[in-house]
């Protein structure tokens, strides 16, 4: 029915609202938005229809151990190396955005070394315990479980709103397994490892547990119904499944177990590598994209990986920009030069600013220099990355684009051209699938797979 107001109605609306009702990318597509930079890069971009991300890995064993909604998936990763494994024999792989370490599992389960490295500890603690426990024997874990006492609190870490997080009854029961784990020895390096499968089972059911979900960031959920059991049947839960995974690794894969596998809590924009690598598969943050530490602040506050919200803000700062960072990080970003831009990056900061002032309003004012220290970011991680590259080694990046105060920002391609600023020849670049994010959901965004080769 036809508005008697139509004036009121249009008052009514926010300024954001009234923004993506009038934004001239509705109904737009990247694959439009593509073409000039396709034409300077002189590439196409081919279909390549994948299942890029997590959700499946949440059946897969060893994979399964942690639920982690911003990792690949296990098949993709086996995709590229199935790729590849005709040309590189033996590869020794590289993750520098290891996260929970998707990539170093999987290569791991072929039987090739690799080396990750990931900024946030709790991730790192997790990719190391899913790839260095395989000898555990699941009869010694299944022993621990049974043996854990029940009156032996450890509270929950005081600077979060752990009442909030859980109900009374539900956050008791977690302080218990949480203070059975911690009475647990851990004097010899089998003692340490069954100590740590515990503390992950435990890091894999907080969430759950909590009334919060990440969907994918992390919130609270009207109404969710957990019952005050739900830790241990959880946490019993999570530990048979990884005993499970430990018999069938013994039985399958036991040629693999001593594979060499190393996660390092580094940051990839600095870390010096003592190996070389024939295959670099990653991930890295997407622009407008998760907080890789707030997602994951109870894991994080629970196994004492933070002890206050300034210890979560210091590795947030070290990371690959986010957007919503701190304005001082950003203000002494802009203040001091820059390690990097190009011609495409100036030409997106000035369409952001220019668009920021004709709405009148924007989420940050900062954005143009939010997008410049991405890329900033990531070049100083590709040419790290590149200075540790085997010649003819591939360097694989998984990546989605973005649309910002409606400029759009072609991620892939950015780091295509980055990657050919540092000498690396433009392979292939494949859409993977499409993807919405961002505030205009009508603006068809794709995620790629943006493949560069040392020659
Ligand atoms: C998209 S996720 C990678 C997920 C991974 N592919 C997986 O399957 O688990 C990006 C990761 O990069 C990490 N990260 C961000 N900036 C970093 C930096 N400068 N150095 C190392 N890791 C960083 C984040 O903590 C996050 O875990």
């Amino acid at each position: 029915m036809k508005s008697l107001f139509p004036e009121l109605k249009e008052l009514k609306l926010d300024a954001r609202k009234k923004n993506i009702r009038n934004s001239p990318k509705k109904g737009g597509s990247s694959t439009a938005d593509s073409v000039p930079y396709l034409k300077e890069l002189n590439v196409a971009i081919s279909q390549n229809a994948q299942p890029i991300q997590f959700t499946p890995n949440i059946n897969e064993h060893i994979h399964r151990w942690a639920p982690y909604v911003q990792g690949f998936s296990a098949l993709f990763v086996q995709s590229i190396l199935e790729q590849y494994k005709k040309e590189y024999r033996q590869p020794v792989i590289l993750d520098p955005f290891a996260g929970c370490g998707t990539v170093l599992v999987q290569s791991k389960l072929n039987g090739y070394k690799s080396v990750g490295t990931e900024l946030n500890p709790l991730l790192r603690f997790i990719a190391d315990t899913k790839l260095n426990c395989w000898d555990v024997s699941p009869k010694h874990l299944l022993g621990a479980l049974k043996m854990m006492p029940k009156n032996k609190i450890l509270p929950a870490p005081s600077f979060l709103r752990s009442a909030s997080h859980f109900k009374p009854g539900v956050l008791n029961n977690l302080e218990i397994i949480n203070g059975g784990i911690n009475s647990f020895r851990s004097r010899t390096p089998k003692q340490k490892k069954i100590k740590n499968l515990l503390v992950l089972a435990f890091s894999s059911i907080l969430t759950d547990c909590s009334n919060l979900k990440r969907t994918p960031c992390l919130g609270y959920v009207k109404d969710k119904a957990v019952d005050d059991s739900a830790p241990f049947v959880l946490f019993n839960q999570k530990v048979n499944e990884i005993s499970d995974d430990l018999r069938l690794i013994q039985s399958e894969f036991k040629d693999f177990i001593n594979t060499k596998s190393t996660v390092v809590c580094a940051n990839a924009m600095t870390y010096k590598h003592r190996s070389k690598f024939n295959l670099v598969i990653t991930s890295p943050p997407y622009m407008n994209g998760l907080d890789y530490v707030m997602n994951y602040k109870i894991e994080m506050g629970w196994l004492e990986f933070a002890a206050s919200q300034k210890d979560l803000k210091k590795i947030k700062d070290e990371m690959v920009v986010c957007d919503n960072v701190s304005k001082g990080l950003i203000r002494r970003f802009y203040s001091a030069p820059a390690t990097y831009t190009n011609p495409w990056i100036e030409k997106i900061k000035a369409d952001i600013e220019q668009n920021i002032k004709r709405r009148g309003t924007y989420r940050r004012l900062d954005m143009p220099y939010i997008v410049h220290k991405y890329f900033d970011d990531l070049y100083r991680v590709m040419k790290n990355v590149v200075a540790s590259m085997k010649r003819r080694a591939r360097f694989i990046l998984v990546v989605g684009d973005s649309l910002i105060a409606d400029v759009y920002v072609p991620t892939d391609l950015l780091i295509a051209k980055i990657g050919q600023d540092l000498g690396l020849k433009i392979e292939k670049i494949e859409k993977a699938r499409d993807r919405r994010s961002g505030q205009i959901r009508s603006y068809k965004l794709r995620e790629s797979i943006v493949t560069l080769q040392k020659e």
